[in-house]
């Protein structure tokens, strides 16, 4: 199958890197969001990442106007082009306006594309009961997605080994390692890197360490590259929140209750990077 022509709905965290990835590589790709001044945030941000590659010499000149050339920013659902061939969604994390958006895109986009979502967490089969079972399936990239090799490739009840085969090939076109996944809340990689984090809430909650004495340990003991709260803030509290959520209903098992704090914080919208506080201020 033929990839001409790709549509990734939502321009925030996520979006705005598997945009960015795929134009680089040569794909046409339409870049939704709700409003005007969304939609130019998150070319702004393309832009400035495609900077930073520019300064490593990852890339040329040429290859930033190309990337840049090759995104149609698009306002409203309603626009995305009917002739696309893979529409990749990347809106928050919460299945019913997902349900919602793949009903509508059922409408709108030619029977024989793909209908792929970047959802964190939430089942691929249910997600895909609104629209083409067959041709649904999950593709979860990291974050930055421009930087991080992996994505997890997630199959839904009914998805069938065409649409698998040619989302893997695909991946690898685009220079990703494609892992395959079954359907269970979570996945792998949030079901094992979402707790590691919520206990890091909870260890800070009850006083143990401060947050900074805690992503310490983590690095110099463990050796991660970002401590867990750094990594929470990058994320996203709201996503990790939603995670905890989905694994907490889907799993029946109060080893996964989210943290009282990481929940206060959502509430107080203390998200992280994005809103400028969560565990650590940023500028
Ligand atoms: P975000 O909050 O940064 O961006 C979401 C974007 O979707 C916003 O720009 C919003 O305006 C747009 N949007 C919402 N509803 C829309 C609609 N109906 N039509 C068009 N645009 C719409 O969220 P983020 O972090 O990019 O997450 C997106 C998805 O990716 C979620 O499912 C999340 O779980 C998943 N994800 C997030 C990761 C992260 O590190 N933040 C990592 C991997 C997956």
């Amino acid at each position: 199958m033929e990839f001409n022509k790709i549509a990734v709905i939502g321009g925030g965290t996520m979006g705005n890197g598997i945009a960015h990835v795929f134009a680089l590589k040569g794909f046409h790709v339409s870049l939704v969001d709700m409003s005007e001044e969304l939609i130019q945030k998150s070319i702004k941000t393309i832009e400035g990442n495609l900077d930073r590659q520019l300064k490593k010499q990852l890339i040329d000149e040429r290859a930033k106007s190309d990337t840049l050339s090759r995104i149609s920013p698009t306002v409203g659902l309603e626009n995305t082009p009917t002739d696309t061939d893979l529409v990749i969604e990347a809106i928050y994390e919460n299945k019913e306006d997902k349900l919602l958006l793949f009903k509508k895109l059922q409408t709108i986009i030619k029977q024989e594309s793909i209908f792929a979502s970047n959802t964190s967490s939430i089942s691929i089969t249910e997600l895909a009961s609104a629209s083409r079972p067959e041709k649904f399936i999950g593709m979860h990239f990291m974050n930055p997605v421009p930087m991080m090799k992996l994505v997890e490739i997630i199959r839904g009840y009914s998805t069938s080994d065409s649409t698998f085969n040619v989302i893997k090939e695909l991946s690898l076109k685009i220079d990703k390692v494609p892992v395959e996944v079954h359907d269970y809340p979570g996945f792998v990689s949030n079901r094992i890197l979402m707790p590691m984090i919520n206990e890091a809430i909870y260890t800070l909650m009850e006083g143990v360490a401060s947050a900074e004495d805690i992503d310490t340990v983590m690095k110099l003991g463990m050796n991660h590259p970002m401590g867990p709260l750094t990594l929470a803030d990058f994320i996203g509290l709201d996503v990790c929140l939603a995670i905890m959520e989905v694994l907490y209903n889907g799993f029946n098992d109060s080893k996964y209750r989210p943290c009282p704090l990481l929940k206060k914080m959502v509430a107080a919208r203390k998200l992280g990077r994005k809103t400028g506080e969560g565990f650590f201020k940023y500028k």
